[in-house]
């Protein structure tokens, strides 16, 4: 499969600056290269331009918070469009956040096609955060907080895409290495049936048993699988370029496993690099851990490192 890459030079949805410049961290650390290495045609479709939007704050239901609304729309629609077209040119999407708001365009453009295909899409979160907040649970209206609500149609974030867009069943939606769920949030994520593999989870079973169930729910229905990962599922030493750390995260053995398992699988249609904020890391070490971590997804070994080319 060809790989095409797409930066996304977002940082609205957080609440802070930096975020716009992870695309370009990310192939300084040459997650281009890396891919190239691994013997994948890929393509760099540069960075998105959002479509301008305006006048959707009127939507809102009274009380709901959602900052800088206008500027995620925009990258949301445009998103949707670019991701949905190079899964339907039959190219694997890499998104190059940018912050997790980005996901609410990936993950729809990604249900849309997997619906075209009369096929189930699955989520894989790696994230410290839920990020199943709506407008009106979200305290603090930072959007970064939202996509899985918004993508599962629970976000309360009307006229971003149309309302009779392809949505992702919550129950197919799997969230490894949480350790930071605000009040609200956590009785939405309960009661949709997301399926949350806490930080707990993660020290009790182990990360390869974790995705052994993951995975054959995903094979059991033939389903596609996107993947999205936020820097904060990984602990703070291990990643520090990041707005919202969490101590007590992933290690990078973890997330070495978890992307190995991945890669044998097969089953990977589209993946999200999200939240990496270089004005925050340490030497670009962040950068470099997630094209680590793309290079093992991708078919890199320590061990016998054959060249693939699917
Ligand atoms: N739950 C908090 C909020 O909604 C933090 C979300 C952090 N999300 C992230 N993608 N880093 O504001
Ligand atoms: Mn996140
Ligand atoms: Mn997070
Ligand atoms: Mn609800």
């Amino acid at each position: 499969t060809p790989v095409t890459l797409i930066g996304v030079p977002l940082e609205e949805g957080s609440g802070r600056r930096g975020c716009v410049m992870g695309p370009t961290a990310l192939r300084i650390a040459g997650v281009d290269r890396v891919l190239a290495e691994l013997g994948f045609r890929v393509s760099d479709a540069g960075d998105l331009k959002p479509e301008p939007v305006e006048g959707l704050e009127v939507g809102l239901p009274p009380q709901a918070q959602a900052k800088n609304l206008a500027i995620v729309a925009g990258f949301t629609r445009a998103l949707e469009a670019a991701t949905h077209a190079a899964a339907s040119a039959g190219q694997l999407p890499i998104l190059l956040g940018g912050d997790h708001a980005l996901s609410m365009g990936s993950v729809s453009g990604m249900a849309r096609h997997a619906s075209e295909r009369g096929r189930p899409l699955f989520v894989l979160w790696l994230d410290a955060h839920a990020d199943f907040n709506s407008s009106e649970t979200s305290p603090s209206g930072n959007m970064h907080g939202m996509p899985v609500a918004f993508f599962c149609g629970e976000a309360a974030l009307p006229g971003i895409l149309p309302d009779d867009r392809p949505l992702v069943d919550p129950r197919r939606v799997y969230q490894v290495g949480i350790r930071s769920v605000d009040a609200r949030e956590r009785e939405e994520v309960a009661e949709h049936g997301v399926n949350v593999y806490d930080m707990r989870a993660l020290d009790e079973m182990g990360a390869a048993a974790i995705m052994r169930e993951i995975l054959a729910a995903v094979e059991a229905e033939n389903g596609l699988l996107h993947v999205s990962l936020d820097v904060d599922f990984l602990d703070p030493e291990v990643a520090p370029g990041v707005g919202t750390t969490v101590p007590g995260g992933a290690t990078f053995r973890e997330a070495h496993l978890i992307m190995e398992m991945l890669c044998d699988s097969g089953l990977v249609s589209s993946l999200d690099l999200v939240e990496l904020n270089p004005f925050l890391d340490d030497r670009g070490k962040s950068a470099r851990i997630l094209v680590e971590l793309t290079a093992s997804l991708f078919g890199r070994r320590i061990f016998d490192r054959p060249t693939r080319s699917a």
